[in-house]
């Protein structure tokens, strides 16, 4: 009995690691970015939105502040208003104006500046 359990339980570890390369290593899941899409520039390209609309080198070399991203959102006040749904808002909050790239990244997956301290869920675009 003993001997037929411990065997089941490798077979198991066995299955378990087989089953692990093949959804990591034969599948390869798209790890770009958040719901496995594009990720942010990818998705501004999209829109018709060129390399040189962000950079404002060229070519381009450096992050993109903040100030050019809201040439075309606006302001904070408006980005907020877009999110309002969002419980809590992640553009209005405690925090203050932070800059974007605290969450959003252009060229990989972004992220959520609040989860060092708090536990929301946010999926960032
Ligand atoms: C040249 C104008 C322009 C610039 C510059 C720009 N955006 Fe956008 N952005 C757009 C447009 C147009 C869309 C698509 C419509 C919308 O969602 O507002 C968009 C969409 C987005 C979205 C939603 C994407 C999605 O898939 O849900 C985010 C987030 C975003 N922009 C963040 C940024 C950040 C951060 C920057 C600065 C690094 C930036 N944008 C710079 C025009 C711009
Ligand atoms: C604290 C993290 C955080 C910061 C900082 C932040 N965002 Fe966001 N942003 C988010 C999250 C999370 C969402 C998705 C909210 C949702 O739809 O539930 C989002 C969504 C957006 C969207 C899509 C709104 C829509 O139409 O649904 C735009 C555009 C955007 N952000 C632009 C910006 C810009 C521009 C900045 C800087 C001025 C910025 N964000 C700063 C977290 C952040
Ligand atoms: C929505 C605005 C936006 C668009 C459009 C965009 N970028 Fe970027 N880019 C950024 C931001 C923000 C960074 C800072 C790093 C990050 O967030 O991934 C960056 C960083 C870079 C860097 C510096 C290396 C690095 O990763 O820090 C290069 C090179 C670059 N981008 C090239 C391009 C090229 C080429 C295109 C067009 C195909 C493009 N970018 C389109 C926003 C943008
Ligand atoms: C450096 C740590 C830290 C970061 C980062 C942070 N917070 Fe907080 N937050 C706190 C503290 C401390 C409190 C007050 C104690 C409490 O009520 O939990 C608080 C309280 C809150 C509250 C009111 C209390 C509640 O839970 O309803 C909200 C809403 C909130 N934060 C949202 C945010 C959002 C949105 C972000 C990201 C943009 C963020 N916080 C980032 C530390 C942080």
């Amino acid at each position: 009995m003993i001997r037929h359990y411990s065997l089941s339980k490798r077979s198991l570890i066995v299955l378990g690691t087989l089953l692990f390369l093949f959804l990591t290593v034969v599948l390869r899941p798209d790890v770009s970015g958040e719901d496995g899409k594009k990720f942010l520039a990818d998705r501004h390209q999209a829109k018709g939105i060129a390399c040189s609309a962000c950079h404002k080198e060229d070519p381009p070399k450096a992050a993109v502040s903040t100030p050019v991203c809201l040439g075309c959102h606006g302001s904070y006040a408006r980005i907020a208003e877009k999110t309002l749904k969002t419980e809590p808002n992640p553009h209005a909050s405690h925090m203050g104006n932070l800059s974007c790239d605290n969450c959003h990244h252009a060229h990989k997956g972004s992220e959520n500046q609040c989860l060092s301290c708090h536990q929301f869920n946010f999926e960032t675009p």
